[in-house]
């Protein structure tokens, strides 16, 4: 073994030890509510692929049409080598659909993380930031050398507390919160949040990875959810989730999206999203902008599976979104329900420490549109022996 690599071999065999090393399953077919892992047909709890997009075929067409049209990359930067009019109409279509005047795309949800905060803050300047936001929202604050002040999860007040605490200390400021937070499915009180930034005057950002596609009418996100049009300064976003593909987007007031084209790292050094990639996601826009149709099913699904598993006993949490969490409590019992979960035919992660405070780990069930009501029954047919096997319920 090279000396120099020798405490990277200890860490992994540590995290070996400790059951925490985190094992990829591999996936041999197309995502979607039954797929191939590992060689085995299985009913699939894992992906946020909300709306069944992932294999939709009108993405699937638009992405191949688009290959056969434009080729399959950007092949550079888009400041330095020109954009399609594929990525611009992406941007117009994401702008419409969300209400606002102007967005900008970004080759991941994450990269537009990166891309935000360092554009907009830096030292001398202060991200309040709830205690929750996502790893991406974290290091694109971190990045950006401002002041990053965390608040009590969704607590207003503890958010009133710092920002008066903080009050005289800095230059600019933002409030920055998950939309939907992903690890417990309840939703940010964006409209007492509004309150809060208008008072004192502060830019009111809002990470809706997770919103999109999900709440609002036909899926048009949190903003809409909350009737906050034209209140929120900006709305980072991803196309990985509901919209079944990839890429990321920020919306919102067109200043600040002009000054993204300039500023925005991501934008300015790194390749643009790809061709199938913007033609599907053109796509998926387009589909959601023509019927609510999939969006209701999401949620006629939700409700039906958190009600199925309530019945049979298990602890959901917090959720009010189609985010189903199963609490467990210890981490070692979470695995065990996962992989027991696994031998019966059925995909559903389990997490722990640190993805999720100690003593609270959980199986995550995400529920998509293109479950069937015999794939939900079959779901809670195989927790209702696996949650009996292990004594849960
Ligand atoms: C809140 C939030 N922001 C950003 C991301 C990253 O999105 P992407 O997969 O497009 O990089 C995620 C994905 O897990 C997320 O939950």
């Amino acid at each position: 073994m090279d000396s120099k690599i020798q405490w990277i071999k200890d860490e992994l065999d540590l995290l070996k030890q400790q059951g925490t090393l985190n094992r990829i399953r591999t996936i041999g077919s197309a995502v979607g509510p039954n797929m191939v892992v590992e060689g085995k047909c299985v009913l699939n709890f894992c992906s946020n692929n909300y709306l069944g997009l992932a294999n939709h075929p009108l993405l699937t067409k638009a992405a191949t049409d688009a290959i056969a049209e434009y080729g399959v990359g950007p092949a550079a930067v888009r400041s330095i080598a020109g954009t399609t009019d594929l990525h611009v109409k992406l941007e117009r279509k994401l702008a419409a659909f969300k209400g606002v005047e102007s967005a900008i795309t970004f080759q991941s949800g994450y990269c537009a993380n990166l891309a935000v905060f360092p554009a907009l803050v830096g030292k001398g300047d202060v991200i309040f930031s709830d205690e929750l936001n996502h790893a991406s929202i974290i290091d694109g604050c971190r990045l950006s050398g401002a002041k990053i002040i965390r608040y009590a999860h969704c607590d207003t007040a503890d958010l009133q507390r710092v920002i008066r605490e903080a009050k005289g200390g800095y230059r600019h400021a933002i409030i920055i919160t998950d939309g939907v937070f992903s690890m417990d499915g309840d939703i940010a009180p964006l409209d007492k949040l509004y309150e809060v930034a208008q008072e004192h005057q502060i830019l009111l950002m809002v990470d809706d990875a997770h919103g999109e596609g999900v709440l609002g009418t036909g899926g048009r996100g949190i903003v809409d959810h909350f009737h906050l049009h034209g209140k929120v300064d900006v709305e980072i976003g991803t196309m990985s989730k509901a919209f079944g593909v990839v890429g990321g987007v920020v919306a919102g007031n067109p200043i600040i999206i002009d000054w993204l084209r300039q500023r925005g790292r991501p934008f300015l050094f790194s390749s643009a999203m790809t061709i199938p990639d913007t033609a599907a996601c053109i796509a998926a826009v387009d589909l959601l902008e023509k019927s609510t149709e999939l969006v209701d099913k999401l949620w006629e699904n939700s409700h039906y599976f958190k009600a199925g598993m309530k019945q049979l006993g298990f602890d959901t949490g917090e959720s009010v979104t189609p985010i189903t969490p199963i609490m467990l409590g210890e981490v070692t019992l979470a695995k065990q329900f996962s992989s027991e979960l696994f031998n019966e035919g059925v995909f559903a992660v389990a997490l722990g420490y640190p993805t999720v405070p100690q003593g609270k780990a959980r199986i995550r069930v995400m529920i998509s549109a293109a479950h069937s009501k015999s794939d939900l029954d079959q779901g809670l047919e195989i927790f209702a022996r696996v949650g009996t096997k292990l004594g849960v319920i």
